[in-house]
């Protein structure tokens, strides 16, 4: 095991009604900026809960957060946080939401121009205290330090991390999730799933706690996955809630490699085509597996074995097996696993490698032995 520092100090109050719980979580005094998105949360009466446990804190409101958070808006938001002196921002939203207001708590004290915080990984030395109520299980975003921000007319989407805009607390009600579509809950059990491939399925390093942990998380989500459909089914919906915040917590990815190269090519394809997050993850996800697994042969026996119960005593038929059924599992949660179901034409091939140089990537993988090329082969198996 690699050695770490583990500390994840968001205060998570989780279940049911647990939105009353805001009001002993916000500061004291806190001059509070509420962020939301495009007014979800007015349909379903998330807005009434969170604005009747502001009490006497002075508030102001932004909304129209986009999903895939646009820069251009966020830098609106950190325009309001200057004017009013806000002094706490509390998302109310999904990973986008809280994403963006991310950016614009570590927006409003940057000196300097706020792009390069993405663009070129300037430091953030300080942001403005946070806290979430989070509407869809996916992201992790609720209690870790990254924060993925699109430019539409720069073609790109960037990420940067920071533990000063870890929220402080997140709120975590299962039941704010009864009104999500059923494209936003296949989301979420993708996304959640991926993140926990991108941290385990790379090679061993003898972290047998970290290990299971992946291992249970993504037995969970199969097991929950075709179930998460069923309508206001709180012990589904929980499950979900709890197995995607610790898909991305920290917790899974201490002390062992990490790869992140799904993730960095479907934000190239979500800046391109404008398709959803776990969208993406599932189109790249079979096709990488299948190119890295002479890489990654020792951990895709040990996730064949584990996760999908297969007898390895055939040892290419199980990976084989094992990455078959990832897709089959993707597909089996309504999502499409090839590009060309999505009418993307071949010129994708060329510009995703394009784009990560453009962005400067040039080595992807936990070995940083993957280029651009290799992005291009993926993408072509993914045609
Ligand atoms: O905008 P509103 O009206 O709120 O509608 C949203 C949005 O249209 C809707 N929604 C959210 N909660 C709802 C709801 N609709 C009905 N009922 C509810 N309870 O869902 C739509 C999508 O929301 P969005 O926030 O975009 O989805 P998600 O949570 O999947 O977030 C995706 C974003 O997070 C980034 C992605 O790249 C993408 O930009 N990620 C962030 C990560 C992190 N910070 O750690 C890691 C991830 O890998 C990911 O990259
Ligand atoms: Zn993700």
């Amino acid at each position: 095991m690699q050695n770490f520092i583990f500390h994840n100090p968001t205060k998570v109050a989780f279940g049911k009604d647990s939105i009353a719980e805001l009001k002993n979580l916000l500061p004291a005094d806190a001059k509070v900026l509420l962020l939301y998105g495009g007014g979800s949360i007015k349909k379903n009466g998330v807005y009434e809960q969170v604005v009747a446990q502001l009490g006497d804190h002075q508030w102001f409101e932004f909304s129209g957060i986009e999903a895939n958070p646009e820069f251009d808006t966020l830098m609106q938001a950190v325009a309001m946080v200057k004017e009013q002196q806000i002094d706490f921002l509390l998302a109310v939203g999904g990973g986008s939401v809280v994403d963006g207001t991310k950016f614009v708590a570590a927006a409003a004290n940057f000196e300097g121009e706020p792009w390069d915080i993405l663009a070129k990984g300037a430091e953030v030395k300080s942001a403005i205290p946070l806290g979430c109520v989070l509407t869809l299980p996916a992201t992790g975003t609720e209690t870790n330090t990254a924060s993925v921000v699109n430019r539409q007319e720069l073609g790109k989407k960037l990420a940067f991390l920071s533990d000063h805009v870890r929220p402080q607390f997140a709120i975590l009600d299962p039941q704010v999730t009864y009104s999500l579509p059923e494209r936003q809950l296949a989301n979420g059990v993708v996304d959640a799933f991926v993140h926990v491939i991108e941290q385990y399925l790379t090679y061993p390093v003898n972290a047998t706690v970290q290990d299971r942990f992946a291992e249970g998380i993504l037995q969970n989500l199969i097991e929950i996955g075709p179930k998460v459909f069923e309508p206001n089914n709180y012990e589904v919906r929980a499950n979900l809630m709890w197995n995607a915040t610790q898909a991305l917590s920290g917790i899974v990815g201490v002390g062992v490699p990490q790869d992140w190269s799904t993730h960095i090519i479907g934000h190239e394809l979500t800046a391109l085509y404008n398709l959803d997050h776990a969208v993406t993850l599932a189109i790249v996800l079979p096709q990488m597996l299948r190119h890295q697994r002479k890489v990654k042969r020792g951990k895709l026996l040990q996730f064949a074995e584990r996760v999908w119960h297969l007898d390895i005593s055939d040892e290419e038929a199980a990976i084989d097996k094992a990455i078959d059924s990832t897709e089959a599992f993707f597909r089996q949660m309504g999502m499409k696993t090839k590009l060309t179901e999505h009418n993307i034409d071949d010129s994708v091939i060329r510009l995703v490698p394009r784009k990560l140089m453009e962005n400067g990537i040039m080595q992807l993988g936990e070995n940083a032995d993957m280029t651009p090329k290799d992005a291009e082969i993926v993408i072509r198996a993914a045609m």
